[in-house]
């Protein structure tokens, strides 16, 4: 059984999301927007399905998690306070022959895998681009210029006059948005330190590097969860969020933890905004890379956020009564990142057929109703009775041509788990075969129970 982990299974996954659906070239009949893509209808279902299962298993099965929403854009001065304006750079070089530009850190590592780019600075950087005598990846020529800070955020204005226009920013984080909402939801919850404000939404970074398919693009989007502590307990909360994190990879989406590692941040090349910050890895077909990213925050956008509104975001400890502003540990997940490690996860190849092994609760479609021949009008009937009853509840597709050898093979590809197939027999007793995915195994069950066989399926 060949599955996921060396490059042609790369190739192989995003020939798959194209023809299938899951993912497209933005903008493709006018030759594509780099780094800008597009989820058609298998991808869209995909996205539905973990944004609510990281919302129902952070958010809504949590006494001690809120969810907000707020927007893209934001007033300026959040990103002057937060440090984004003036601090949120990448180092960039430009090849002097070609004029393309790259992420100088992307440069080194994509030159050699043993050379981690945390372990310099930009100055370090250049001498290694010297040493190494690393080319122009795209004209092969070597007339660098020096590595220069490059601020990864978009700007836009607001404002129809020309005159009247002022400068915002698409947010690079969401995060901002639960801190300086941090006083209002308090105020309208019950909640009290420790607890934490989530979201899910879009976030947007200039970024120059291309290639890596969604893994990188200019637009994604982010699910993050800010938990405010009081400073002494940071260490054990951040050791308890190492442990969500990772749960969320097993146990929700039913990923293999062994495909996974942690990568702490060097100390001098933390974020701004952190104290310390390891990134969860999972292991792309091109190498380990991240997924996720815990950080302590300390309580810096709080106070910063404090500073700049003049605004009063400090708490009142109950016992003490004595006042002070909450820390953070953020944990953050990359939505297009983690629908990539699972296409890439469940990618299968067995007997010389593609079966994308998702697991159910993650599968764009639960079950595929098919009537076993399309000009029998009884058999199309009762088949289409069964499929609108089922897909009221469970993300249900619908096949009536070819044979049922072709449409299995379908559904497999985009990783349906069970196929019910409505025969004369069903005419008769009122039976339904139910065939699963991964086993091959049919049973026949009758259309009364078909939404309970399901539901225990998908739970178990
Ligand atoms: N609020 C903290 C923060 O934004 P980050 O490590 O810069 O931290 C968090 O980003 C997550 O967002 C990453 O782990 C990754 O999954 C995702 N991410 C970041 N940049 C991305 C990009 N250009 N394209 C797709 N996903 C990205």
């Amino acid at each position: 059984m060949a599955k996921s982990g060396n490059k042609k299974t790369m190739e192989e996954v995003v020939a798959l999301a194209k023809r299938r659906g899951f993912v497209w070239q933005s903008s493709e009949i006018y030759g594509g927007l780099a780094n800008v893509y597009d989820y058609g209808p298998m991808g869209a279902e995909l996205l539905v399905n973990i944004r609510s299962l990281w919302w129902k298993h952070f958010v809504q099965s949590r006494k001690d998690v809120v969810g907000i929403e707020s927007m893209i854009l934001m007033h300026p001065k959040v990103w002057e306070a937060s440090g984004h304006a003036g601090g949120f750079n990448e180092p960039q070089i430009d090849c002097k022959n070609c004029k393309n530009r790259f992420r100088t850190d992307h440069l080194v590592s994509d030159y050699s895998n043993k050379i981690d780019p945390d372990n310099y600075d930009n100055q370090g950087l250049d001498k290694l681009i010297k040493k190494e005598k690393i080319k122009c990846p795209v004209c092969a020529k070597f007339e660098w210029t020096k590595t220069r800070d490059f601020n990864a955020m978009f700007e836009t204005h607001v404002g129809v006059l020309e005159e009247g226009k002022s400068k915002v920013y698409l947010r690079p984080e969401t995060a901002q948005g639960m801190y300086v909402q941090f006083k209002n939801t308090l105020d309208s919850t019950r909640q009290k330190v420790p607890f934490g404000i989530a979201q899910i939404g879009k976030a947007f970074r200039n970024e120059i590097t291309k290639g890596k398919y969604i893994f990188r693009t200019l637009e994604f989007e982010q699910m993050e969860l800010q938990y405010f502590i009081k400073k002494a307990s940071w260490k054990k909360e951040f050791e308890i969020w190492r442990k969500e994190i990772e749960k969320w990879y097993t146990d929700v989406l039913g990923v293999d933890k062994k495909k996974f590692s942690w990568k702490p941040h060097h100390q001098d090349k933390l974020a701004h905004y952190a104290k310390k910050a390891e990134d969860y890895h999972y292991d792309f077909p091109w190498g380990s890379d991240e997924v996720s990213g815990l950080h302590y925050r300390t309580d810096f956008d709080l106070s910063t956020h404090q500073k700049h509104s003049k605004q009063n975001l400090s708490v009142v400890d109950g016992i003490t009564g004595e006042s002070y502003v909450p820390h953070v540990i953020e944990s953050t997940y990359g939505l297009n990142r983690n629908l990539l490690m699972l296409m890439i996860d469940a990618y299968t190849k067995e007997e010389g057929r593609v079966i994308m092994k998702f697991s159910p609760k993650v599968a764009p479609y639960k079950v595929a109703v098919f009537p076993l021949l399309s000009n029998k009008p009884r058999l199309v009937n009762k088949a289409k009775n069964i499929f609108d009853n089922l897909s009221q509840e469970f993300p249900s597709a619908w096949d009536d041509r070819g044979n049922i050898g072709k449409r299995y093979l379908s559904q497999d590809e985009i990783g349906t788990p069970w196929c019910v197939t409505v025969d004369f027999d069903t005419l008769n007793d009122d039976t339904v075969t139910i065939r699963d995915r991964d086993t091959k195994k049919q049973e026949r069950v009758t259309v009364d129970k078909l939404s309970r066989y399901l539901q225990n399926k998908l739970a178990s």
